[in-house]
């Protein structure tokens, strides 16, 4: 895993009303959320249709959901809540004394 620094002050991060922001590193555009005081961080396209997931909104359950269909997805590991098969892809996040990480896999750019 290549552990890549997204920011040394995560107070300065500007997320929407929503809880999510729109990034890219090394070339990978993902999503990053914040929600009950942890940071997530996921494809920036919905696996079913391509919607832009910081478009959407974080429910009540801590699930991201999408703006264009509504599917849900967890967003510690991807997983479709509301069941219609689709699996939304997910990046480790570490917060550390010096900031925040992301995990990328070697040569994965997606
Ligand atoms: S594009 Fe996301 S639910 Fe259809």
């Amino acid at each position: 895993m290549n552990w890549v620094l997204i920011t040394e002050f995560p107070q300065e991060l500007c997320f929407s009303e929503n809880g999510m922001l729109e990034m890219e590193l090394e070339g990978r555009k993902f999503t990053l959320a914040k929600w009950a005081e942890g940071y997530y961080a996921f494809a920036q396209k919905c696996p079913h249709a391509s919607g832009r997931m910081a478009s959407g909104y974080i429910n009540a359950q801590g699930q991201v959901v999408c703006p264009l269909h509504r599917y849900a997805f967890d967003m510690k590991n991807g997983r479709n809540t509301t069941g219609e098969g689709y699996f939304l892809k997910t990046y480790p996040v570490e917060t550390r004394p010096d900031g925040i990480f992301i995990g990328f896999k070697p040569n994965s750019f997606f």
